[in-house]
C-alpha cells in the first residue's frame, strides 16, 4: 500500500503531520473514563514496550485468545492518529471491548484531551535518553511512509537538535511532561533505560502504581513475552501486520539497546549535541541515567 509521505507542518506551535491532526477535535474532545490508563511518550522512547506489559498485565490471564489473533497496535489504540480508510484512534477507544483501556498517545502534555485530567486517569510516561531516541526516530522515518521523509542522518540530527520533529521537540517533550507530574501526581514516570537494566523491577513498580498483583508465574510470563527477542518474532507486537511500514529498510523493532547512539554520531555530532543539549536542558531537574 503506498501512501504519499506527509510533509511536516507547524500547528499550535508544534511539528505536526495532517495524520494527527485530522482528527483533532474528535481527539480533543474526547471522553476518558476514570479507569482509562493512558501510556504517552515521545515516539520511539519505549512505547510498545509498556504497552504490551501493561496489556499482558492486565488482559494475558483474562484474554488469552486477542494475544494471538489482535495486534497490539488495535488493542492499545493510538489517540490522535488517523489515516485515511482506517478507523481513527478516537474511534478504535470508543470501541474497545475490554477495561481498563489502553490508550497510547505521543501528544505534547499541554494537547492531551483535558478529559484525561477531569477523570483523574492514570498516566504511564516513558523517556528514552535524547540520543538513542534520536537514532530510533530517525530509522522509523526511514521505513515509515506515514511519517515524513528523514534525510539523511545528519540532516535529521540537525532537525531533531531544532526540534523539526513530528510531535514537537524532544527536550519540550520530556521536561513539558516532567513538570506537569508536580501538579497532577497520577503520572508514572519512567525510563527506557531503566527498564532494560531492571525490566522486573520495572514492571514491579508499573503493577503498584496501576493496581496489578501477578503471581509469580505470570510476572515471569509477563517478563518472558516482552523480551526484545520475543517481541521481534510477535507477529501480534512487531508491526508487521502495518501496510505502511517497510521492515526490509529498517524493522520497527530494530536493536533494543541502550547506547547504540555510539554507532551513529560522529565524535564532532556527540560534542556539538552535548553542548546544545546543556543549553536546551539547564533549567531541567530531569535526570537521565546514562551520559549524554
Ligand atoms: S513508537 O513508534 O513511538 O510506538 O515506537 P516505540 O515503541 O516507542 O519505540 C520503538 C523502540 O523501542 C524498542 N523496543 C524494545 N526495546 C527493548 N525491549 C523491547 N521489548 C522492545 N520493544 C520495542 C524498539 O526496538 C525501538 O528502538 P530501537 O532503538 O529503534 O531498536
Amino acid at each position: 500500500e503506498t501512501l504519499p509521505r506527509p510533509e511536516l507542518f507547524y500547528f499550535h506551535g508544534v511539528g505536526m503531520t495532517k495524520y494527527f491532526t485530522e482528527n483533532w477535535e474528535n481527539t480533543q474532545n474526547f471522553k476518558a473514563r476514570p479507569d482509562d490508563i493512558l501510556i504517552a511518550t515521545y515516539p520511539k522512547a519505549g512505547t510498545t514496550w509498556v504497552s504490551y506489559i501493561l496489556d499482558l498485565l492486565h488482559f494475558g490471564q483474562t484474554h488469552p485468545e486477542r494475544l494471538k489473533s489482535v495486534p497490539l497496535h488495535d488493542r492499545v489504540p493510538f489517540l490522535e492518529i488517523y489515516i485515511p480508510n482506517w478507523l481513527s484512534g478516537t474511534d478504535q477507544a470508543d470501541h474497545l471491548p475490554t477495561s481498563p483501556r489502553l490508550i497510547k498517545t505521543h501528544l505534547p502534555v499541554q494537547f492531551v484531551p483535558k478529559s484525561f485530567w477531569e477523570q483523574n486517569c492514570k498516566v504511564v510516561y516513558v523517556a528514552r535518553n535524547a540520543k538513542d531516541n534520536a537514532v530510533s526516530y530517525f530509522h522509523f522515518g526511514r521505513m515509515n511512509n506515514a511519517q515524513p521523509e528523514p534525510g539523511d542522518w545528519n540532516t535529521f540530527l540537525q532537525n531533531f537538535m531544532d526540534g523539526k520533529m513530528v510531535f514537537g521537540p524532544w527536550y519540550d517533550h520530556v521536561n513539558n511532561w516532567w513538570k506537569k507530574k508536580q501538579t497532577y501526581s497520577n503520572i508514572h514516570y519512567m525510563f527506557y533505560e531503566d527498564l532494560i537494566e531492571d525490566p522486573g523491577k520495572e514492571i514491579d513498580r508499573l503493577c503498584s502504581f496501576v493496581g496489578c498483583s501477578p503471581s509469580a508465574g505470570e510476572k515471569k510470563k509477563v517478563l518472558e513475552g516482552t523480551s526484545f527477542d520475543k517481541m521481534k518474532e510477535n507477529k501480534m507486537t512487531n508491526y508487521t501486520t502495518v501496510p505502511v511500514m517497510d521492515h526490509a529498510v529498517s524493522p520497527f523493532m530494530r536493536k533494543g539497546k541502550v547506547g547504540d547512539w555510539k554507532t551513529h554520531f560522529t565524535v564532532a555530532q556527540s560534542e556539538h549535541f552535548n553542548e546544545d543539549y546543556k543549553q536546551k536542558m539547564k533549567d531541567s531537574t530531569l535526570q537521565f541515567h546514562t551520559e549524554v
